[in-house]
């Protein structure tokens, strides 16, 4: 049993490790139709990293025998105005989930509840990479953005993405 707090916080958690999904989701519909095949393919990929997230939080749930709660999710934004545009979004969403970890872990180490901080180590990991990632493609973005030769070419190495699980340790 966790505490009602606790449950409440990693549950909202869930929650919003799905909306990341449905956020990357509504990116990859914008370059898909301004023709970036490949950042669209790069971003679906990042939605199935985020369902693997949701899913550690689910499974961690059941397993201290707390209900997963499902709620609705927010409209994501599904219009931009340039890829650079696409790309700090991300990566002001990763930082957003990287505070509500940090948010979490704080909670966690109030109750001494060692499990749960365990498990968040683990994100705390995770999210320093997400960042890094989105932070490094910005800035790729960025120096490139002008040049169609060169957006065409990283479009392309994009769309190579396969999804790996991240390691579970
Ligand atoms: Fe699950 Fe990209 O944070």
């Amino acid at each position: 049993m966790l505490s009602k707090k606790l449950t409440d916080a990693l549950n909202d958690q869930l929650n919003y490790e799905l909306y990341s999904g449905h956020v990357y989701v509504a990116m990859a519909g914008w370059c898909a139709v301004n023709d970036l095949p490949g950042f669209s393919h790069w971003l679906l990929i990042q939605e199935e990293e985020e369902r693997f997230h949701a899913m550690k939080f689910f499974n961690f749930l059941t397993e201290m025998q707390e209900s997963p709660v499902l709620a609705g999710m927010p409209d994501p934004v599904n219009e931009y105005s340039s890829l650079s545009e696409v790309f700090e979004e991300a990566l002001k969403h990763e930082k957003d989930v990287t505070a509500r970890i940090y948010n979490l872990m704080d909670i966690a180490h109030d109750e001494r509840e060692y499990r749960t901080i365990s498990l968040l180590n683990w994100f705390v990991d995770e999210q320093r990479e997400e960042e890094d990632t989105f932070s490094a493609l910005l800035a790729v973005i960025k120096r490139i953005e002008d040049n169609g030769t060169e957006i065409y070419q990283l479009d392309k190495e994009l769309g190579a993405r396969v999804f790996t699980p991240p390691a579970n340790e």
